[in-house]
C-alpha cells in the first residue's frame, strides 16, 4: 500500500521519495529543513527526512489498526535508516517534536497527509 511517504528536506528544496523508480521528486523549491523541528539544529543539517503517513492510501487496513501499522512502518524504516548511517559512518536521530500543521503547510501537503516522524542525518560531531 505504500501507505508512508519519505520526504527529503534539502537546502535547496523538499523532495518526496519515489519508491518504485527510486528518484527524488521536488514537492516544493523551498528550504524547510527549519520546519522539520524544534530543535536548533534540524535547520542546518545536510538533510531532514520526513515521514508522512497517508491516510487516503491507508484506508485499505482496518480503521483500528491504520495509526498502529503506520507507526510500526514509519519505526522499521527510520530504524533502517538509522543502521545505514551506523554502517556509513553518519549520525542521525529521530525526532517526534515537530510541529505536523506548519510542516504540512510548508510541504504543501493535503488533508490526507500527516508528518509523524523526522529524522535528522549529518556529519557526527560536526559543529555549526
Ligand atoms: C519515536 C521517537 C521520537 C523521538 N523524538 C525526539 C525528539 O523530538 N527530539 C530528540 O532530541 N530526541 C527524540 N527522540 C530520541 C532520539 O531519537 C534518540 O533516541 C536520543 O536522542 C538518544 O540518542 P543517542 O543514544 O544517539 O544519544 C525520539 C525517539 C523516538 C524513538
Amino acid at each position: 500500500m505504500h501507505e508512508i511517504d519519505i520526504y527529503a528536506a534539502l537546502p535547496e528544496g523538499v523532495y518526496r521519495y519515489d519508491p518504485m523508480s527510486h528518484e527524488l521528486r521536488l514537492k516544493r523549491a523551498v528550504d524547510a529543513r527549519n520546519l522539520t523541528g524544534y530543535q536548533d539544529f534540524v535547520g542546518d543539517a545536510p538533510l531532514d527526512l520526513v515521514y508522512v503517513v497517508n491516510h487516503f492510501r491507508a484506508d485499505q487496513f482496518p480503521a483500528e489498526q491504520r495509526d498502529t501499522f503506520a507507526g510500526v512502518a514509519i519505526g522499521a524504516i527510520s530504524q533502517n535508516v538509522s543502521l545505514y548511517c551506523a554502517a556509513v559512518g553518519l549520525a542521525c536521530v529521530v525526532r517526534g517534536w515537530l510541529n505536523p500543521r506548519l510542516l504540512a503547510g510548508a510541504m504543501s501537503l493535503n488533508e490526507s497527509e500527516i508528518p509523524v516522524l523526522a529524522q535528522t542525518i549529518g556529519h557526527a560531531g560536526a559543529t555549526v
